[in-house]
């Protein structure tokens, strides 16, 4: 095994995924550059502020700090490095394809700046063949003649519990053409002492769009099961543990709600339909998972709107707007969709959320109240819509609900 702090990484984007495995490799013992173009990200992380809500990064980014360098220069970033992490990320485009122009520009700062042998690894979530297009085009584009190898390491961090899942991650896939590329990887990943699946390139890029679009699945399976459970009388509750409790089945991900929201299911089913048409195969559980997903968001506007025949000037209070707990991401969230409709359909919105309010306020302005504390909706509103399952929000006082309209969007408040 390698010492590891003769080694050098360079990270490359400090979102979610790049900051959380530098402050992880770091941790770890190596010395890791972050590279990112946004100076203000940067500026604030050389200042020691966590750019993003995670439980415990704060402290871990501290205590790792002298192994921990932020910079905007590519040409430091890459200049001796023995291992790079594309973690930049790969949005939606209109068409539901995937946008890899932050990929391709990190290819070619990579390019022009590479300067010793090193493995180049893509961990943002890519369509399948990108790590080979990628590969021929840093190829063609080297300034300085070095050998470098591509992996692809596709990463399965949840939003708010994203150091477990990288410290004790159920397994590492590492996927490349080369034998020696694997050997590489396996010697900085060796100190996590987790298991490995190793495979081609490939296989690596779509296992990772295989686990999302299956867990979509299981969500949008559930929800359709939920729905019908409200027509026939049945209680999706019980169904869940009957189901959950068939190991074949398990457990996980089949909380009924308002659907998925984030930056990576629907990102990911959308994209992984497009480019299987692409490849000539009509992926239709996927497809289904997204068209139940889109209309899974409005479920509650549909009840609300069944139990009172105008919505106009109804206080409605919102509990919750995340698009999970613990992350203060509004990406995706359904509660914009819903606040949304809502003020469509001219209702008053009290919104409260133990983190996002600051950025709810940039998406809505002065279209909705913001409201610092549970009581102060409460206050106002005797609708109450929960759409996310923060722990504030769950263990409220039931009291103090005693005469509200609860309408549960995360069946969170049995
Ligand atoms: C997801 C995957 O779980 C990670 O494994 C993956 O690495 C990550 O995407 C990624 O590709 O980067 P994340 O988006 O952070 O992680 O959040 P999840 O915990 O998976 O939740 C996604 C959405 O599904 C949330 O809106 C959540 O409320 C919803 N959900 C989850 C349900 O509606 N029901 C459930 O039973 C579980």
């Amino acid at each position: 095994m390698q010492t590891n702090s003769k080694v050098k990484i360079t990270v490359v984007g400090v979102g979610y995924v790049g900051l959380v495995t530098a402050i992880c490799f770091a941790h770890k013992g190596y010395k890791v550059t972050c590279l990112d173009i946004n100076e203000e990200k940067i500026k604030r992380l050389n200042d020691g502020e966590c750019i993003i809500y995670e439980p415990e990064l704060e402290e871990m980014l501290s205590e790792n700090k002298e192994r921990l360098t932020f910079t905007t220069d590519a040409c430091l970033a890459f200049n001796d490095c023995d291992y790079i992490f594309i973690c930049v990320g790969t949005p939606e485009k209109e068409d539901g394809s995937c946008d890899l122009s932050f990929v391709y520009n990190t290819a070619d700062l990579i390019a022009n700046y590479i300067n010793k042998e090193c493995v180049i690894v893509i961990k943002s979530t890519v369509p399948v063949c990108t790590n080979e297009k990628v590969e021929e085009y840093i190829k063609s584009h080297l300034v300085n003649d070095v050998k470098f190898y591509i992996a692809s390491n596709p990463e399965f961090l949840s939003q708010g519990s994203a150091l477990k899942d990288t410290l004790e991650a159920s397994r590492i896939v590492i996927g490349s053409n080369d034998k020696i590329a694997i050997e590489k990887l396996k010697a900085i990943y060796d100190s996590f002492n987790l298991p490995y699946v190793i495979t081609n390139l490939r296989t690596s890029e779509l296992m990772k769009y295989a686990c999302n679009s299956f867990l979509a699945t299981k969500i949008s399976f559930i929800n359709e099961i939920a729905n019908l459970c409200d027509i026939l009388g049945a209680d999706i509750n019980d169904i869940r543990l009957g189901m959950g409790l068939d190991s074949r089945i398990g457990n996980k991900f089949l909380n009924p709600g308002i659907g998925y929201g984030g930056s990576c299911f629907s990102k990911d089913t959308k994209a992984l339909v497009k480019f299987a048409s692409e490849a000539g195969y009509e992926l239709r559980i996927v497809s289904s998972t997204i068209d139940v997903n889109e209309s899974q968001r409005y479920i509650l506007i549909d009840k609300l709107k069944k139990d009172f025949s105008s919505l106009e000037n109804l206080n409605i209070g919102i509990l919750g707007v995340t698009y999970k707990p613990n992350t203060n991401d509004l990406r995706d969230a359904p509660s914009i969709d819903i606040i949304d409709k809502l003020l469509e359909e001219r209702a008053n919105i009290y919104a409260y959320d133990p983190v996002a309010l600051n950025d709810l306020s940039k998406v809505f302005k002065d279209k909705i109240y913001y409201c610092p504390r549970i009581e102060d909706v409460l206050e106002h509103c005797d609708i109450i819509m929960v759409l996310t399952e923060w722990k504030q929000i769950v263990d409220i006082d039931r009291k103090l609900l005693k005469d509200k309209i609860v309408y549960d969007g995360r069946n969170c408040m049995r």
